[in-house]
């Protein structure tokens, strides 16, 4: 079965080609993020705008070998932009229509963390720790089974890679900031400033980064910093945000018989985050989104699209309306 996977969430045009829920035939992503560099976050109607222009040739090119052999359109109904989601799921509705073909409704970040489940091997080891780590969105979970979750702890205010994002801004890196904090920390020393994640009170798996970034900028603010004051403030910030992930996982681990843990999102990118995970949990498997899968993109769409069709074959209704926000479980 193949199934044309699209995503248009917020800031990347994507689609991408996958069969029976694994293999990637192709996998097309154009990012407007050159669009929002200037303005140090994403400016929707910029992201909208560059969506409607992209759209078709982002499919098309998606399409080029296997035009005729679509069996199903899974696009990513939300969360994200409001105009955003509609461009991707107009467009979906209108090939549905034209090929006669399925189409059905996929939760953008389920996807992300349905992307390590695509490379691992199955049957997977469930129940298992789910970690979603984007640049909107922060939260563990138990997972039963492929659409089966049990919400155990996320952000109540800022998403870890918004975090990212704007402590970069305030070391003046472009946006997105998130991967360049990562390399200025390299040549800093992360025991130089002590700042602190912060804790929830009725949940101890729930997660705050507002007062973290407020220290980062109370520590940057009114001072003449030389670049390598700069990369030690990046090392400390990155240091206490990953470790309070490691710290929360290590508690969520407590309450459940986990068999593994899968992560997913674009933060899965940042190599430290990876090292304190294989550190602090050598006897799990950690299942991670190959790079290719771990920021925004089509392919994990189509992915779970996929699954969700294999055991509910019967696509969405064509008055299926956009989400700008849907709880996981
Ligand atoms: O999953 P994603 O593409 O977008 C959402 O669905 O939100 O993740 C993008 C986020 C951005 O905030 C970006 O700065 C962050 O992931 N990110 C990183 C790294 N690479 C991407 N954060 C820290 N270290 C990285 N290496
Ligand atoms: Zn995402």
């Amino acid at each position: 079965m193949i199934v044309l996977g699209i995503e248009t969430t917020c800031d990347e045009t994507a689609a991408s080609l996958v069969k029976d829920g694994r293999e990637i035939l192709s996998s097309v992503i154009a990012s407007s993020a050159d669009i929002h560099e200037q303005y140090g976050g994403v400016f929707p109607e910029l992201a909208c705008r560059r969506h409607s222009e992209v759209i078709l040739s982002v499919i098309q090119k998606a399409m080029v070998k296997h035009f005729s052999e679509i069996d199903l359109i899974a696009v990513a109904k939300g969360p994200g932009l409001v105009g955003a989601l509609l461009i991707g799921m107009q467009t979906a509705k209108a090939l549905s229509i034209a090929w006669n073909k399925p189409f059905i409704g996929i939760n953008h970040v389920e996807a992300h963390l349905y992307a390590a489940m695509m490379g691992a091997p199955e049957p997977h080891p469930f129940p298992s720790l789910g970690i979603v780590l984007s640049g909107g969105h922060t939260f563990m979970l138990k997972i039963f089974d492929v659409g089966q979750y049990e919400l155990i702890g996320t952000t109540v205010d800022d998403a870890i890679g918004e975090a990212f994002d704007k402590v970069g801004t305030l070391l003046g890196l472009s946006y997105p900031g998130g991967p360049k904090v990562e390399a200025l920390a390299r040549l800093g020393d992360p025991h130089k400033f002590s700042f602190q994640a912060g804790r929830v009170k009725k949940n101890p798996l729930h997660f705050s980064f507002s007062g973290l970034k407020t220290s980062v900028l109370y520590a940057l603010k009114d001072k003449e910093l030389s670049e390598k004051d700069k990369a030690d403030v990046a090392a400390s910030f990155q240091e206490t945000a990953l470790k309070d992930i490691t710290y929360k996982a290590t508690l969520a681990l407590t309450s459940f018989p986990a068999k593994a843990i899968f992560l997913g999102g674009g933060v899965c990118n940042n190599q430290r985050l990876r090292a304190l995970f294989k550190e602090k949990f050598p006897l799990l498997p950690i299942f991670w989104p190959p790079p290719e899968l771990s920021l925004d993109n089509a392919a994990m769409i189509a992915g779970l699209g996929f699954k969700k069709f294999i055991k509910n074959p019967i696509g969405d209704p064509l008055d299926l309306e956009v989400q700008t926000r849907i709880p996981i479980a």
